[in-house]
């Protein structure tokens, strides 16, 4: 190409304006980024409002709005909160919650048996919603931690968690949610065969409308350390996850797992952490296609809020350039507890 653009008057003339046309071969990859116009008419990947779900904790009593010192700006809300925090969420655009339990002590136990109750605060949250709320989607969890008094997230028999035993559990807990109104039910437990049975659960029970979004790649992560403080169960946990989360070295084995949750009939699937984890959220996406999610988990988020606290970085812009980023890994969005400082950024046309 050189050669050729030498032979003529042009090339010549350029050549010898400048040595860099040579290397790049009149290929200038900044004349796109110049200007603003340019930079907006030439943009990939932009984060819109509809990406954000936000979880949200709560707690048994009326008028709570209890900080979780781990999570600056985060607070444990009573029912009656959450359901103007949902009115807030929904005025704002965001198109689903997912919420998460603290419920007291004394109802937690060896085999999270208060996970079964059709009336307990997560269902109560979800039913007080729906009714105020309707058109705001909403997403529960089904694994067992909130319930349990030793933390883990499935039933704890001579020192294992028990993978059968707590799969029936959790089924049955998922159809309670449904009855109660949750839109999607989203196991984050990774006990073997959960989203084959959760199905079937919720089909025999009539509900073939309510979605799966499987917590398909859950990692063994240090990043979940402020959410056990906010539904309490850092005080609680005994040993470690390890032997139902995914090791964090392993792409291959959380690949064949999403596959297998595929295969058992979810509907979309959730990487979490999210940022740690964008090689997975990408491989995810372009191995099955499906509606995909990245989990900003507690621990980024505290991150975010110590850096920005310290005056170390810019937690505004930090916080949308990492929500950005689970959209180029491929996401089609974010749980994220940012969701309402992020939408309103957004309205703004600082998104
Ligand atoms: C457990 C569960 C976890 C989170 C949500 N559900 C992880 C854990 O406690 O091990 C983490 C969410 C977060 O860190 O924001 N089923």
């Amino acid at each position: 190409m050189g050669d050729k653009i030498r032979n003529t008057a042009a090339g010549l003339a350029a050549a010898a304006a400048s040595d860099i046309d040579e290397i790049t071969g009149h290929r200038r990859m900044r004349r796109t980024r110049a200007a603003d116009w340019s930079r907006r008419l030439t943009r990939e990947t932009r984060l819109s409002v509809d990406d954000l779900i936000w979880p949200i904790f709560v707690v048994p009593g009326s008028n709570v709005l209890d900080p979780i010192e781990a999570m600056p700006g985060v607070n444990r809300m009573s029912v009656d909160k959450a359901v103007e925090a949902a009115k807030m969420a929904a005025d704002l655009g965001i198109p689903a919650l997912a919420t998460f339990p603290n419920v007291e002590m004394h109802r937690r136990d060896q085999t999270g048996s208060h996970a079964l109750e059709p009336e307990n605060l997560i269902n109560e949250t979800t039913r007080a919603i729906k009714k105020a709320v309707p058109n705001i989607g909403i997403i529960t969890d089904v694994a067992l931690d909130p319930f349990t008094d030793h933390g883990h997230d499935g039933i704890l028999r001579d020192g294992e968690i028990v993978n059968d035993e707590t799969v029936r559990a959790i089924a049955a807990a998922a159809v309670h949610q449904a009855d109660a109104g949750a839109d999607i039910i989203s196991p984050s437990d990774m006990m073997d065969g959960r989203i084959g049975a959760i199905r079937r659960a919720l089909d025999a029970a009539g509900h073939h409308n309510v979605s799966i979004m499987s917590y398909a790649t859950k990692f063994a992560s240090a990043c979940y350390g402020p959410y056990r403080e906010a539904i309490g169960t850092s005080g609680l946990l005994k040993g470690d996850k390890r032997t139902y989360y995914l090791d964090p070295s392993n792409a291959n084995e959380a690949i064949r797992d999403a596959g297998l949750d595929v295969e058992e009939g979810a509907d979309m699937l959730m990487v979490k952490p999210g940022l740690v984890y964008l090689d997975i959220c990408r491989a995810l996406k372009d191995t099955f296609g499906l509606p995909t999610f990245a989990y900003q988990v507690s621990g980024e988020y505290s991150m975010i809020k110590a850096g920005e606290a310290a005056g170390y970085i810019d937690g505004e812009r930090i916080m949308m350039e990492k929500l950005l980023a689970f959209k180029r890994a491929g996401c089609d969005g974010v749980l994220t507890y940012f969701a309402p400082e992020a939408a309103r950024l957004i309205a703004k046309g600082q998104g």
